[in-house]
């Protein structure tokens, strides 16, 4: 027997010269001093010796373990460390070599555009806060003076979640404007805030419209605040995003919650206003709408009309994008065309 582990000995040893990774060392490890290896079947057949040819053979036996282990172990040492220490070894690390470039995101289109538009806003005195994407029938449209069967409601092509419930039905809210009464309820005037948001409409998409898109609200509220307030403030925000050259053209609209109610658009940055396929061929892109809050609004939330005014806006942020960036079509932010997302 222990010829046979010398030998083994001997034998395990060359093989171990030959190693040259963790994993085939491993594999050395179960061969030679593994549970099924000659070694180990050797040393359990001990037990049936008679006592003293037991404590010699037995003795030389772990004497061959012992000295296999230290091996085993100087082999594992070598093959961990030399990467970093050996001077000599091919495969030390070079730590002077240039790194490998790590290919680095970026922002969204519409995110670096929203955030523009926060700054400025910002810099005006807004606060800006967040709400809810789903939202309760009542804020979204009864609160805004869209009643049940309201003709407005086609305005918002709507996802319900569930439907006919009245007031108590959740949709997906269809605009930001449903902050407007979350907001007043909880603070007083003086309000001066906008609500930047994703926002979920029914409807057919085509170069200027998607079904989930973002707006910014904005809301201000306090004592003697006129349309004129509300027409200075939107200019200045146009004129900080687009510069004071640009046309910006406000015209009366319809919004159940306002009163008077205007629309704003911008002179199109591809034809310069002589009409395209973006603008319809109008020259003109609407970015927002707007008006002074109505004051049954107001007196919905116990802000007395009398003392109090507002004005109210939404804008469309992909349009906004569209005009700064001369994007010439919306779905364009949603096709996760890294082609497109690299530009900016
Ligand atoms: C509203 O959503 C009103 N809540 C805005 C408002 C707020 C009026 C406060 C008065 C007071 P409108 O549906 O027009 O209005 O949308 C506002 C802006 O969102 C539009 O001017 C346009 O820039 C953008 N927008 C509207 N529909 C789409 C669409 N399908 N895709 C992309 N942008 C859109």
């Amino acid at each position: 027997m222990l010829e046979q582990l010398k030998d083994l000995h001997t034998q395990a040893l060359e093989e171990l010269n030959g190693i040259k990774n963790p994993r085939e060392l491993e594999l050395w490890r179960i061969r030679h001093m593994g549970k099924r290896s000659i070694l180990t079947k050797a040393l359990r057949s001990l037990a049936a010796l008679p006592l003293e040819e037991r404590r010699e053979k037995g003795a030389q036996a772990n004497e061959i373990k012992t000295a296999l282990e230290s091996s085993l172990e100087e082999k594992r040492k070598l093959l961990e460390e030399p990467l970093l220490t050996s001077p000599t070894d091919a495969r030390r690390l070079d730590y002077t070599l240039p790194g490998r470039p790590i290919p680095i995101g970026r922002l969204h289109p519409t995110t670096q555009i929203l955030n523009e538009i926060c700054d400025i806003f910002k810099n005006m005195g807004f606060q800006v806060i967040e709400g809810p994407d789903v939202e309760w029938d009542y804020y979204n449209f009864e609160a805004l003076n869209i009643p049940q069967d309201h003709p407005a409601r086609d305005m918002f092509a709507t996802m319900w979640i569930d439907a006919d419930m009245g007031g108590e039905a959740r949709l997906l809210r269809t605009h930001t404007s449903p902050m407007q009464i979350r907001l007043m309820e909880k603070e007083r005037p003086p309000i001066r805030t906008i609500v930047p948001g994703r926002i979920y409409r029914y409807e057919a998409t085509d170069a200027t419209h998607e079904s989930i898109f973002y707006q910014v609200e904005g809301l201000a509220v306090d004592k003697g605040i006129t349309l004129g307030d509300l027409k200075g403030t939107l200019l200045d925000f146009c004129h900080c995003l687009f510069g004071e050259e640009r046309k910006i053209r406000f015209r009366c609209d319809y919004f159940p919650f306002v009163e008077p109610g205007v629309e704003v658009a911008i002179e199109c940055v591809t034809c310069q206003g002589a009409g395209c396929r973006l603008c319809s061929h109008s020259g003109w892109l609407e970015i927002l709408g707007a008006g002074m809050v109505h004051p049954d609004v107001l007196a919905r939330v116990n802000i007395d009309p009398e003392i109090y005014s507002g004005f109210a806006f939404g804008l469309g942020v992909e349009r906004i994008a569209m005009l700064r960036y001369g994007i010439d079509h919306i779905r364009l932010f949603y096709s996760n065309d890294l082609r497109f997302l690299k530009q900016f």
